[in-house]
């Protein structure tokens, strides 16, 4: 709900609410934000005594005022929410609307109103010295503790603006008293789990490497310092954009604390004639009261109904089998169909042809862009390929990597300027590669039209969406947003090309698991590094703004190829089967022992991937702090729920560690289907369960619960 009263806006979600007003000058003030405020007459800010504050001819000083739409360099000196380079912008209130639903963002992925419960304020303010519109977009959903905003500026002046940042959101909150939580990483171990202090000065926790990136994902938690799974006021920022983004935490020097998201001002710069716009990217800021946990679960159901979308949203996600570190790219047709055809006897659902179908691609270096399949290894072709998969009874999915070009392949020669390169510089490679410049019609056009004629002429129900590198060489500033832009158009005209093909997201692993990719594709592949116990880790940090549903995870060899530790295959399938489950190993070479095995785990998958995909997530022990993680996950009527803790290392002569679980239904009983064993819920909740962990490290101990 949205009132606006006495020149206040009050915006109420679930259990939120975000609250600012109109002052005498006309800045926008802001007054709170957090949970709910269910009467709210009077906002009293008490006055405070402090010197070296300026003020304008309005006799405001902004330094001393937490705002909506901070700019720099009158009587505000923080950092601001928009700047327009050397001139000064004072921005004032000009008119608002409040409307039903939300609009669409120019050229942007955003979250949908999917349950029509959506209600949104547009409040325009004008800089009369420059004669530029601001517009601050805020929309509130009823039913979730999530409220999205974004901003447009238009140039309303004759001559040309250069907008040198605009981030998408800014908080100030009256104090400093936070600890704040993100989730860096690496190849191979993305979304760590990293919280520190707020500290006087400014944390920026950006990424300009092109892409959102293993290094640094668009998701930032603002929290009180003693905030656990289960209590503490936690605020969450995320970014929809898959491009160059940053976070600003900055405190002041009265120890008050901005927040701000967007795209990474460093790099950017964006021209606007008269009357064009700039939209920013959507920033979503989700409350929880009940600390990290109820955070998660708020942020997974908002991101599963308001960010997934299309024929997948809400469907089980198949059981996947995909050869890459089956064969890599050394294979034939008739290993992929002996591979295909014994998957499809263990009861896994597709079958997905990695990196190495096309051109000459034996190795990585070289055939990217040559989207037509090589017949050396593949005489059937794609089509024909397909068919004898599918007529199999498996469902057929492919791989392209559709961003990027060789320098050795048909498309560089024919188009070397089609890849990004900057001032006759020759293009940096990494993993021998370019990017292709999708700011380019021409190489958008041709990119399309190579990826969707494959997809509509063969049996094609799944695609692994790949792109392996970061963008360097970039030509101009803004250059980065411009190419954000481009992707988004070229995945979307893909996309919905083939509506029920269901897209995987992947970037050497999770290197581009964010919303604005998942507004297109509702999975990624989480990360390359497949060893369950780093999985444990990443799935863990990864948890905190994903859901299940968008996680991709699957079994693979033993020594990991990775890692080479050596976990049990029941390890190994517990982890995995905790996402969207799969395998990538060569099971033609299995013994039989490991074949029954898959055999069971996909029956099992089978039973509870609903509820592990679409139910209610519970982080219960950290392995970042800890020798045990554990999670739990519980259905929407708390009827089922499924339990599973893993021991990195054995510890000698300990008694069995007690875990406390969450989520089910008070004095109800519950079978485990595993043992047969009957519990109380109140006892594995206040109590604890045992967890009987077999012998040895890696080990997992897992609880399939029913209500009785
Ligand atoms: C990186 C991906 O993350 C892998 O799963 C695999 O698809 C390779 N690329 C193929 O080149």
């Amino acid at each position: 709900m949205i009132i606006f009263r006495d020149n206040y806006f009050f915006l109420e979600g679930l259990d939120i609410s975000y609250i600012f007003r109109i002052d005498k000058a006309g800045y926008l003030v802001h007054c709170y934000m957090g949970k709910k405020i269910k009467a709210y007459p009077t906002h009293i800010v008490p006055e405070r005594f402090y010197c070296w504050h300026s003020w304008g001819e309005d006799g405001v000083k902004l330094d001393e005022i937490a705002q909506e739409a901070p700019t720099y360099g009158h009587t505000d000196l923080r950092k601001p929410l928009i700047s327009f380079g050397e001139k000064i912008s004072v921005l004032k209130y000009k008119c608002h609307e409040i409307y039903k639903g939300k609009k669409p963002l120019d050229a942007l992925p955003a979250s949908l109103d999917a349950l029509s419960d959506a209600q949104t304020l547009e409040i325009t303010l004008y800089d009369s010295l420059n004669n530029v519109e601001v517009k601050l977009f805020y929309t509130v959903f009823e039913s979730m503790n999530t409220i999205a905003r974004h901003v447009e500026v238009i140039n309303r002046a004759e001559g040309e603006l250069t907008l040198d940042s605009c981030y998408s959101m800014c908080i100030d909150f009256e104090h400093s008293d936070f600890s704040e939580t993100h989730f860096p990483g690496r190849w191979g171990f993305e979304r760590e789990k990293v919280t520190n202090p707020v500290v006087r000065g400014t944390l920026d926790i950006n990424n300009a490497r092109g892409g959102s990136g293993h290094f640094m994902n668009p998701h930032v938690c603002l929290h009180s310092p003693d905030a656990n799974e289960k209590s503490g006021d936690v605020y969450s920022f995320m970014l929809v954009y898959s491009g160059n983004h940053s976070t600003v935490i900055d405190t002041d020097q009265r120890m008050r604390t901005r927040v701000m998201q967007g795209i990474n001002p460093f790099g950017f710069k964006w021209s606007l004639k008269k009357d064009e716009k700039f939209t920013s990217p959507e920033n979503l800021i989700t409350f929880s009261h009940e600390g990290f946990g109820g955070m998660s679960r708020f942020l997974h159901k908002f991101i599963r109904t308001n960010i997934v979308r299309g024929y997948w949203k809400e469907k089980p996600r198949p059981i996947l089998i995909n050869n890459w570190e089956a064969t890599y790219m050394n294979f034939n047709e008739e290993k992929i169909l002996s591979i295909a055809s014994l998957a499809k006897d263990l009861g896994i659902e597709l079958f997905v042809l990695d990196d190495g179908w096309f051109g000459k691609r034996n190795n990585d270096n070289c055939s990217l862009g040559d989207w037509y399949v090589n017949y050396d290894k593949l005489p059937s072709g794609i089509e024909g390929l397909a068919k004898k998969v599918t007529d199999m009874g498996i469902k057929f999915g492919l791989w392209f990597e559709p961003e990027m070009v060789s320098p050795d392949s048909d498309l560089y020669r024919a188009h070397p300027d089609w890849a990004i390169h900057a001032h006759g510089l020759k293009p940096a490679e990494s993993r021998n590669q370019l990017v292709l410049d999708l700011t380019k019609k021409e190489v958008q056009d041709y990119v399309i039209e190579s990826v969707v004629s494959i997809l509509k002429k063969a049996k094609i129900s799944y695609v692994k969406w790949d792109y392996n590198r970061y963008i360097t060489d970039m030509p101009r500033q803004g250059f980065n947003h411009e190419y954000t832009l481009g992707m988004y158009h070229v995945t979307k005209c893909i996309t919905e090309a083939v509506p029920e093909v269901l897209f995987e997201g992947c970037s050497g692993g999770g290197g581009r698991f964010d919303l604005g990719i998942l507004c297109y594709m509702p999975q990624v592949w989480t990360s390359d590094n497949t060893d369950p116990i780093e999985r444990l880790y990443i799935q863990y940090g990864t948890s905190f703004g994903y859901p299940t549903s968008t996680m991709g995870s699957h079994v693979t060899a033993s020594p990991n190829h990775y890692t080479g530790r050596k976990p049990s295959m029941k390890t190994r399938g517990d982890i995995a089967i905790s996402g969207n489950f799969g395998y990538e190993l060569d099971i033609t070479t299995l013994p039989q022992s490991d074949l029954d095995a898959i055999k069971k785990q996909v029956e099992e998958c089978k039973k509870i991937r609903s509820l592990v995909q679409y139910g209610n997530f519970y982080r219960l022990s950290d392995p970042f702090t800890g020798n045990i993680g554990a999670w739990q996950i519980v259905n929407d009527d708390k009827s089922e729920s499924f339990f599973c803790a893993t021991r990195v290392m054995f510890k000698s002569n300990v008694y069995f560690p007690i875990i406390k679980l969450d989520g089910l239904e008070e004095g109800a009983l519950y079978r485990d289907e595993y043992t047969g064993n009957v519990y109380s819920a109140d006892e594995l909740m206040y109590r604890g369960a045992f967890i009987e962990f077999p012998h040895g490290d890696f080990v997992t101990f897992t609880m399939l619960l029913k209500k009785i």
